[in-house]
């Protein structure tokens, strides 16, 4: 559970984005969290302190002067033993009151009297124009100056039929910041290339190659990243996964694209994670047209060629980033894995234990570097990102 033992205030302000907020609540107690709501006079004319209190299991505080709270300091009595705020959904209204620090409800007043170091991140939720009317936009700046964490808005189609930005973060992405805020930032500043997924190599218009790589693995190393603060440029095959909040993604169908993609930004980037199961052969003779059977004709026969190597290719460039390469192998992962960091001249190689991680969200991995190996025991495929990405950040100059 990525929350376990955290304790998160949950503010609700006005707007129809209110009813996410149901789900955020129950997606941050599946991660082990507890949610104390609180909910300003707005937000309940769109969702119940009912329904709030019921999802959360605990008393919804909507009043200043809420003579349950011993000392009747509601706004201190919340706040100090938090580890986090958010507000979602954070109206156009309440981001404006949040810039001038105006307090003249309980959210308001524990907002103002957060302690300093606790992390406060909002969620705006309004009408693409009032998003992006100068006055919002200006409250938008002052707030991320004052160290405010602005998560989202996105664009899309909108409750009131328009489209534009303004749109609520979904609650799953929501969460994935959430979670964020919580990891170390080993790697702030940095830009991280990832590639992931299979690749497809087309034999004619319709059939084509494939492996049974489900991407798991690559988008939890790219959302990892993401957490650590690095800018995380996901080159990925055919998946069936979203694209992990705030990472930028780059779909490719062949291994040829991968690597013309990936070429493209080796320079820019500087650490390459190759997690990708890139296709070694492509079909040399694509057929134009859709291959038919017809009679008794033999059965086409298949002429391959071999792909470029994307990971030795990066390597090789004069000035690299960091390069991390993944290995699979079904016998004598020790003596291979350490053979194939070398060939491929990189400085870290990690090893998946066990043939079948397909499509698993668990996995056991061992690192290769020039000092020997280090075993990353059974785990979550997004906890041995984690790791990993430490064991890469601790590596770099
Ligand atoms: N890789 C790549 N481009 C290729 C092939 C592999 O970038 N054309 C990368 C993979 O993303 C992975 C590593 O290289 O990081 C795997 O290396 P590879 O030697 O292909 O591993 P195996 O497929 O296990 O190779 P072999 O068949 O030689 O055991």
């Amino acid at each position: 559970m990525d929350l376990a033992g955290k304790k998160i205030v949950l503010g609700l302000t006005g707007g129809i984005a209110c009813y996410k907020a149901a789900e955020l609540t129950r997606a941050l107690m599946k991660e082990g969290a507890s949610v104390q709501v609180v909910m300003t006079q707005s937000a309940m004319q769109f969702i119940t302190a009912v329904t709030m209190q019921a999802l959360s299991g605990r008393t919804v505080y909507t009043d200043q002067w809420d003579g349950r709270v011993a000392n009747n300091m509601a706004h201190i009595d919340l706040t100090r033993d938090a580890d986090a705020i958010v507000i979602a959904p954070c109206s156009a209204d309440f981001m404006s009151k949040l810039m001038h620090g105006g307090c003249d409800d309980l959210l308001s007043t524990l907002c103002l009297a957060r302690p300093a170091h606790l992390p406060f991140l909002i969620a705006p939720a309004m009408n693409v124009e009032m998003w992006q009317n100068p006055a919002t936009q200006r409250n938008a700046l002052q707030l991320k100056a004052d160290g405010i964490a602005l998560l989202g808005p996105d664009a899309g189609e909108q409750a009131c039929g328009e489209v534009g930005m303004g749109r609520m973060l979904e609650p799953e992405q929501l969460l994935h910041e959430i979670v964020a805020a919580f990891q170390p930032k080993s790697l702030a500043g940095k830009r991280v290339l990832v590639t992931a997924g299979p690749t497809f190599e087309p034999i004619d218009p319709v059939r084509g190659l494939t492996n049974r790589s489900s991407g798991k693995m690559g988008y939890a190393v790219a959302r990892a990243a993401y957490e650590a603060g690095a800018e995380v440029t996901l080159v990925s095959g055919p998946t069936a996964l979203a694209a992990p909040h705030g990472v930028h993604r780059i779909n490719v169908q062949t291994a040829e694209q991968m690597h013309d993609v990936v070429m493209a930004h080796a320079e820019a980037n500087d650490v390459f994670v190759a997690v990708a199961a890139v296709a070694d052969w492509r079909v040399a003779n694509v057929s134009e047209q859709k291959l038919k059977k017809s009679g008794d004709s033999p059965a086409p026969l298949l002429q391959f060629e071999q792909n470029p190597d994307i990971l030795a290719a990066v390597a090789a460039r004069t000035n690299p980033p960091y390069c991390v390469g993944f290995a699979a192998e079904s016998e004598n992962l020790l003596q291979y894995g350490e053979e194939k960091r070398k060939k491929k001249n990189i400085p870290l190689l990690v090893g998946n234990i066990g043939p079948d991680t397909f499509g698993k969200d668990e996995n056991e991995l061992v690192v290769f570097d020039a000092n020997g190996h280090k075993r990353l025991t059974l785990a979550s495929k997004m906890q041995l990102a984690r790791q990993l990405v430490a064991e890469i950040s601790s590596r770099l100059p």
